[in-house]
């Protein structure tokens, strides 16, 4: 308790006398963290030829022991300056959100090999260099949610094989390219609400194997190809007002015929905008829905009809 006291107080103490310093570190061993670099930043010209980042190191302790950066929330700064990076190469975790970050240098991230969380939330960046998070290939957990993101990049995410998180949410993103999650083999859990996604090709979330979650509700989807929910393992589709499946489609009032009929005009729309999909035999069963027995296989099966359910789609169903 009184160590506790103690080691806030010495945090405190740094700060004060860092004041006045642009980019600078106070060293503390956190418990969950391990030794970390609590980094107070002022660069609001969005300077990158530092040289030093000043702060006084822990008895024992050197640049190669921190193992998280974690930005102290009197921090500005519209970039992330590659110093960070080229000092702390073991960190696994970098912190960043809510700093007024707007852009993202080439090359920032290439001392960070080790990294397993990048947090970049709550931003302004609308642009990442493409090979950006190139270096990343350890990286679990990918934060770039609450930015002004209106395009993803088919390069991002290429190398991140073992990224289990991402997320993209509340940002402005307009079109999913096809197959730009196709590295992200470990990848569990996917947030894109809160966007402006219009359509939801076959392609945008296949081959994932350990696809579990997707959440795309809030945004503008008017057409999901059928093909799409050929998802092997995924466990949660959460589509809530979206375009083409208007209002709560899960409430407490919520059935299964309900969210069934909701959902439907969303693959009903995509063979009007994509008309050559009539072709596939899943699509030819979409278009005779009388009934339970005529429904896409499986598509919506696991909906609980008892209240308070939700959309999840299990596609060990599916499969049968
Ligand atoms: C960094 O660039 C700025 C603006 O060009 C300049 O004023 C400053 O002296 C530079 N700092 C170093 C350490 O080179």
């Amino acid at each position: 308790m009184m160590d506790n006291i103690i080691s806030i107080f010495i945090v405190l103490l740094n700060l004060i006398l860092s004041f006045g310093q642009k980019l600078s570190c106070t060293y503390a061993n956190n418990e969950e963290f391990e030794y970390s670099c609590y980094m107070t930043i002022q660069n609001p010209d969005g300077l990158n030829n530092f040289t030093d980042i000043s702060g006084e190191h822990l008895a024992g302790r050197s640049d190669y022991d921190v193992q998280n950066i974690i930005r102290t929330i009197s921090s500005k700064s519209i970039n992330v300056p590659s110093i960070i990076c080229n000092k702390f190469q073991n960190t696994k975790t970098f912190a960043f959100g809510s700093i007024g970050v707007e852009r993202v240098d080439e090359n920032t991230f290439d001392g960070c090999k080790e990294l397993t969380r990048l947090w970049l939330y709550d931003n302004k960046i609308s642009y990442l260099p493409k090979n950006i998070f190139d270096p990343l290939v350890n990286l679990e957990d990918l934060a770039i949610s609450n930015n002004k993101i209106s395009s993803i990049s088919i390069e991002w995410f290429t190398n991140l094989v073992n990224l289990e998180v991402l997320y993209l949410h509340n940002n402005q993103i307009e079109d999913i390219p096809k197959k730009v999650f196709r590295s992200l083999k470990q990848l569990s859990k996917l947030y894109l609400t809160s966007n402006n996604l219009k359509v939801i090709h076959s392609e945008s979330f296949g081959m994932l194997p350990n696809l579990k979650e997707i959440y795309i509700y809030i945004n503008q989807i008017n057409a999901i190809d059928e093909r799409m929910i050929d998802l092997t393992g995924v466990e949660i589709i959460d589509m809530n007002d979206n375009v083409c499946a208007s209002g709560r489609i899960i409430d407490d009032s919520a059935t299964r015929q309900s969210m069934r009929n909701a959902l439907q005009r969303c693959f009903d729309n995509y063979k009007a905008l994509f008309p050559e999909t009539t072709t596939n035999p899943i699509a030819t069963s979409f278009q005779t829905i009388n009934g339970e027995s005529n429904l896409p296989k499986g598509c919506f099966d696991s909906y609980s009809d008892e209240k308070g359910c939700s959309l999840q789609v299990e596609n060990e169903r599916l499969s049968k």
